[in-house]
């Protein structure tokens, strides 16, 4: 009976299985084995899934009354080799001999914390491996073709990028000729866009208007700019268009850093690096510090009239973070949402900001465009204020915004283009090599809206056999900033098993979606009416699975679809000898920025924008649309495969899908409609849920702050210890509450089938509800330095990995007695007092 909803998407076409068991053999008989890339990899593990799917049935054991962790052998143990690898992965974490009910973080993780060697970097964990992995079988396959090969367009843009940038990582950054040939190539922008009065290049603005309209070409082809940032995304208010959103910006690094007294190295540090790129810029280029702008100090050194620059333009950065909002302010979108229903509005309420002008260069609008009816949104009002007051203020030159523009014009492209400038976050000061700096491109900072989702690049460092395979995955890492759904793309192509786990996810969600419904029913805080809303929301759930068909097209045979969605970086398709890595590099930027941005601010409202690759390791909800979206990239190990347990399955994809899905409830998500609009919004706020169950979920939510709070996680020495329950609660009602969905959904889905799944080879002592609670602990693996950890401590919204799998199995009755652990004696266990109730009220 169980086995005809066992989700046996390959059994039913085992001939296919076989045809792709050949295509295999051909493939790497004709590439040479040499080639072993993760694309290929999974073709030979869907052979080894063929036979798994052919004797299925022994797979499985009959039903147990309970699973028992003593006596290990009532169930079946699996000699399947996708098993032993899932138990492999497992072992190669875990440390036995620790007492799960005391740490379960030491348990699962315990021997990777040990043998993990961090090779100069502050962090690693084993969810890098698997982007390393995605971006190895992407370079793999490129490296296998040559450019005549490649059929669509979308790959020879790749093919071509990627062979200018492996170029350019043989260039030696230290090779003065390098250096020199390259700040000329940025010069030629620069002057172009603006000049740099500070060493005696004339100003290109003549005055604010002009300012303005270089601020929106600079970002319109290079992307966010230091003053302000725009961006085009769903219209909160109106769920058939988009809406050009201008923000503040995201700045170097967080805003506490900027703002709060323990930072001050930190800043200081930044403007070491500053005054070092002024001085390696000026000496390359031959051009004179214009002593004009440290005080006419005509004696003193380049050296010390760069610092004075430097510190000047840090305080002017400093002003600018106290100005915009911090995080925790960013949380009310009601606030974020001041339309302007006619861009004169907007001139005259920030009447020294120009910022029609700026609009209209961002946008290219014609200079007979009508004003009146172009409608923006400005997410931080009083921000805009601050920065009116500024200019207002005439503190600053037109040459003094010049001169500031270009410090960051060229901070940004350097970094981006391979120059070696210092690391702005690395208190020890030496020159980075190339792959080596820590700068954070704009591209990768935590924003807000279309870019709220930070993009976390790979850090290859130690994952890489060879220096060759660090650029090589390095540029394909550049390639998924800038062309996201070109990479994805390839990626998915080349995964012959991806109808069948699309299918797989999508079975997946469903079943979490529908216990995470049931968990909804149990409330005691929620009443009729919320309830039905809260229901609505997920009946509207966008679900956005693996990759974009709109984008991508209906099948991969044909690649017209996602040529024409890749027309704006159409100059890259052919190149010839003239053209270099830098000219590639602005191509990539601005197709990015045209092609995600500029071009869809007239387009209908889209709900099922990725927005991110399908070749990134992540996953995310997107309130603005009730989206939830999985690419591709995150069912890998160690979150999922398609052969591999359930349990394991279940725990890592199931588990994520379970978290996103649950910011669709948090303190940001109920904000939102199941259409992706702000709903029922009075006074201060929007909510679904009405200001009775509001104060219930508050409650729930104050129990997870507390909790966080009083028991200080993860406790390390020096002055930063603790996790922050505040700015960690929406994080960690998400795990905790869609670790519970994922559980009830993979023990429902055994039970339908009246089965429990076999024991894993080599670790046959543990019932699959262990391995499903391993599996979660294992996919948090991480090794972190003192100081990334005090940074994350103090600065991000995540809480620390130990503290997601220890703290979370507190509030997971369920875990405890999985592993009979004593309650109330077990720290992982507590008593029903000291536990939150999150999403379930039982
Ligand atoms: C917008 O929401 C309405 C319901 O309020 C719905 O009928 C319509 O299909 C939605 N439009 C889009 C583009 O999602
Ligand atoms: C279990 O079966 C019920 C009844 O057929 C179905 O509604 C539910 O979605 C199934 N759940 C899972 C997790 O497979």
């Amino acid at each position: 009976e169980g086995r005809i909803t066992w989700n046996l998407g390959p059994l039913q076409r085992p001939a296919m299985s076989k045809l792709l068991g050949a295509t295999t053999v051909l493939v790497l008989a004709a590439l040479g084995v040499a080639i072993a890339s993760l694309v290929f990899n999974i073709l030979v593990f869907n052979k080894v899934n063929s036979d798994k799917y052919n004797d299925a049935p022994t797979t499985m054991a009959s039903p147990t009354s309970s699973p028992d962790t003593d006596c290990p052998t009532l169930d079946t143990i699996s000699t399947q080799a996708s098993w032993k690898e899932a138990a492999n992965r497992i072992l190669s974490t875990v440390d036995l001999s620790a007492d799960p009910c005391q740490d379960f973080y030491q348990f699962t993780c315990g021997k990777y914390i040990q043998d993990t060697n961090l090779d100069g970097m502050s962090r690693k964990g084993t969810y890098d491996e698997a982007q390393y992995q995605i971006n190895l079988g992407i370079a793999d396959y490129f490296d296998s073709k040559k450019l005549k090969d490649l059929t669509s367009d979308t790959e020879k843009i790749q093919k071509n990028f990627l062979t200018l940038c492996y170029d350019d990582g043989q260039n030696d950054p230290s090779d003065p000729e390098v250096r020199k040939t390259k700040w000329t190539q940025l010069s030629v922008e620069l002057n172009k866009e603006l000049g740099f009065p500070l060493v005696g290049t004339a100003r290109q603005p003549q005055d604010v208007d002009g300012i303005f309209t270089k601020m929106g070409e600079m970002e319109r082809d290079f992307t966010g700019g230091p003053f302000m940032t725009s961006f085009v995304t769903a219209d909160f208010g109106d769920n058939n268009t988009n809406a050009l959103y201008i923000n503040q910006p995201a700045l170097q690094f967080a805003r506490d850093f900027f703002v709060k007294p323990q930072f001050i190295d930190h800043l200081q540090a930044y403007a070491e690096d500053i005054r070092d790129l002024i001085i390696a810029y000026s000496s390359n280029m031959g051009l004179k510090i214009d002593r004009s702008f440290c005080g006419n100090q005509n004696d003193i050194s380049d050296k010390d009239c760069a610092e004075q620059v430097a510190q000047w333009a840090v305080n002017l950065e400093r002003s600018i973070a106290m100005a915009s909002w911090p995080d925790t302010e960013l949380r009310n979108y009601k606030q974020q949402y001041t339309p302007f229903e006619s861009l004169n509005n907007l001139d005259s309420r920030y009447s020294q900001l120009k910022l029609s002008r700026y609009v209209r260069a961002l946008l290219q609008l014609q200079p007979d465009q009508d004003l009146n009816g172009f409608k923006v949104v400005i997410s931080q009002p009083t921000y805009l204020s601050a920065i009116d007051g500024m200019f207002d203020s005439g503190k600053l030159s037109l040459d003094e915004y010049t001169n500031y523009l270009a410090i960051h014009f060229l901070m940004e492209n350097a970094g981006d283009f391979g120059i070696d400038i210092p690391s702005a976050d690395d208190p020890v000061k030496k020159m980075k090599k190339k792959n080596e700096k820590k700068y954070e491109k704009y591209i990768t900072r935590r924003g807000h809206g279309a870019r709220r989702i930070k993009r976390r690049p790979l850090n290859s460092k130690g994952l890489a056999a060879s220096s060759d395979d660090e650029i090589r995955t390095g540029c394909v890492d550049a390639m998924i900033d800038y062309m996201p759904f070109g990479p994805g793309y390839t990626y998915v192509k080349n995964r012959d098993d991806k109808y069948d786990v699309r299918a797989d996810a999508r079975t997946m969600a469903k079943n979490i979606i529908h216990e995470f419904n049931g968990m909804l029913n149990s409330l005691d805080w929620i009443d009729d009416e919320s309830l039905a809303f809260a229901h609505l929301k997920s009946e509207g759930l966008q679900r956005n699975y693996l990759w974009p068909d709109k984008v991508f097209g209906d099948d991969f045979s044909n690649s017209e679809t996602v040529d024409k969605y890749h027309h704006r970086y159409q100059l890259l398709i052919a190149v010839d000898d003239k053209f270099t890595y830098w000219d590639a590099i602005k191509q990539m930027k601005m197709g990015l920025m045209y092609t995600e941005q500029w071009d869809i601010v007239d387009a209908g409202g889209d709900r099922s924008n990725f927005l991110q690759s399908p070749a990134t390791v992540n996953a995310w909800y997107q309130p603005e649309r009730n989206s939830i979206t999985f690419p591709f990239g995150i069912l890998n190990p160690p979150y999922y495969n398609l052969n591999y347990p359930q349990a394991y399955n279940y725990a890592g994809q199931g588990g994520t899908a379970g978290h996103e899905l649950t910011h669709g409830y948090d303190d940001e998500g109920t904000q939102f409609d199941e259409n992706g609009m702000l709903a029922d919004c009075e006074f201060t706020h929007c909510s679904i849920l009405d200001d009775d169950s509001r104060s219930g979920f508050v409650d729930m939510a104050q129990c997870v702050v507390q909790q966080f709070n009083t028991q200080c996680c993860p406790l390390k020495k020096g002055n930063v210890r603790c996790a922050n329950g505040d700015t960690t609660q929406g994080e960690n009602i998400a795990d905790i509450g869609g670790q519970q969905a994922a559980y009830r959904a993979y023990n429902q889905f055994m039970a339908n089938l009246t089965m429990t799944e076999d024991r894993l080879p080599g670790l046959e002592k543990f019932s699959p509800q262990q391995i499903f609670w391993m599996t979660y602990g294992v996919s948090w693996c991480m090794k972190i330095t003192d100081e990334r950890l005090t940074k994350q401590l103090m600065t991000d919204p995540h809480a620390p990995s130990s503290c997601r799998v220890n703290q979370v199995m507190q509030d997971i009755p369920q875990f405890g007695m999985d592993f009979k652990c004593k309650r109330g004696v077990s720290p992982m266990y507590p008593t029903e007092y000291d536990r939150c109730k999150v999403w379930v009220g039982y």
